[in-house]
């Protein structure tokens, strides 16, 4: 495995080159975008993309994100483009959304995992978008980490998380956004959301009006299949994650420790319990920003038990309460 540094403004030619070619060989290259890490591989060649899903020990039901450069990058992936995918296309990209819309036949069935859509976005990184470009290509990227786990925001997070099985890694430091894009599906009638992200529900029914939410979706408990992402548990650390209320915080650390676990614990509001505490922002967006080093921090430091303050109500906090349930154990329906 190769990690080459990348000054994140304006990264080095010949690194983008170097990582481009090896994308064009068929190879992998985990790449920052502007949420997490990503694990490129190209996306018009299904051998190179079933060397993600084995790097990844992903499922192979769970389909991949296609990054691209531009909207004629996306329209080449895409079969269709609805008058919606113009209106949000011109409002948040480059930016952390993702658009499903039914997709071309060149794109193999490895990326959309069988089905006859596929994800899209361009992402708002000069790293993510100067590889694309000189590529030439489109690049199929799951987050960069081993299937159910924990997202990577450094270089550092990849190298622990997926080691040999990646060929370069383009190190351009922290991530900025910190959580998964909002996946927003547009195959049918109806807009909704797959998986919310930082680009809140809000926002988007602002361009494409109402919207479908999660939680309708969930109550018809939809095969995994139409969403993967949805599948419960996910995106968790090696600890076990367990959430509770503010109030509750120093009491659960504290019968954690009595039975011998070592504690973290990650707060917002609540009084500092003893032992490890990250206390982050009350705003959803710094907070979304330091989440899952956070997380990665606990798990680093040998943590069995990490108790998580619950976040806010607020609709800008619907990403990051996402993440945070399914991360939790039990699992939060
Ligand atoms: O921010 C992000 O989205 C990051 C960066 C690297 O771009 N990527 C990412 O990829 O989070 P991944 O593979 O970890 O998550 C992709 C999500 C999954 O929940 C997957 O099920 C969903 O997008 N997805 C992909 N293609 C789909 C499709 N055709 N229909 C429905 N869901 C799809
Ligand atoms: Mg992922």
């Amino acid at each position: 495995m190769e990690i080459i540094r990348v000054d994140p403004r304006s990264p080095n030619e010949k690194a983008i080159a170097r990582a481009a070619e090896v994308l064009r060989e068929g190879r992998l290259v985990a790449f920052p975008t502007e949420t997490v890490y990503g694990l490129g591989a190209n996306a018009l060649d299904h051998t190179a993309v079933d060397r993600i899903y084995a790097a990844k020990e992903r499922p192979t039901y769970n389909p991949l994100i296609v990054h691209v450069a531009d909207i004629a990058g996306a329209q080449k992936v895409a079969s269709e483009w609805p008058e919606a995918a113009d209106k949000l296309a011109a409002l948040f990209w480059p930016g952390p959304l993702t658009m499903v819309l039914p997709k071309r036949d060149e794109i193999p069935d490895g990326v959309t995992a069988g089905l006859g859509s596929v994800a899209v976005r361009i992402p708002a990184h000069p790293v993510a978008l100067a590889l694309i470009r000189t590529a030439g290509l489109p690049v199929a990227a799951p987050s960069a980490n081993r299937s159910m786990m924990l997202s990577p925001t450094t270089a550092d997070h990849v190298v622990k998380s997926l080691g040999e099985a990646v060929d370069v890694i383009l190190d351009g430091g922290p991530t900025s956004v910190g959580i998964e894009s909002t996946v927003v599906d547009l195959t049918s009638g109806t807009p909704r959301i797959l998986r919310p992200g930082m680009i809140t529900a809000e926002e988007l029914e602002k361009v494409v009006g109402p919207l479908e939410t999660i939680e309708h979706v969930k109550e018809r408990r939809p095969v995994p299949r139409l969403s993967p992402g949805m599948l419960d548990r996910h995106y968790s650390p090696d600890a076990t994650l367990v959430l509770v209320d503010a109030a509750n915080v120093e009491s659960t650390v504290e019968a954690a420790r009595a039975n011998g676990n070592i504690v973290g614990a990650l707060v917002i509001t609540a009084p500092s319990p003893i032992g490890m505490v990250t206390r982050l922002p009350d705003s959803a967006v710094a907070y979304a920003a330091r989440l899952y080093e956070s997380l990665h921090h606990f798990d680093d430091a040998g943590c069995d038990i990490i108790v998580v303050e619950r976040v806010p109500d607020g609709a800008d906090w619907a990403g990051v309460r996402d993440r945070l349930e399914r991360a939790a154990t039990p699992p939060i329906d």
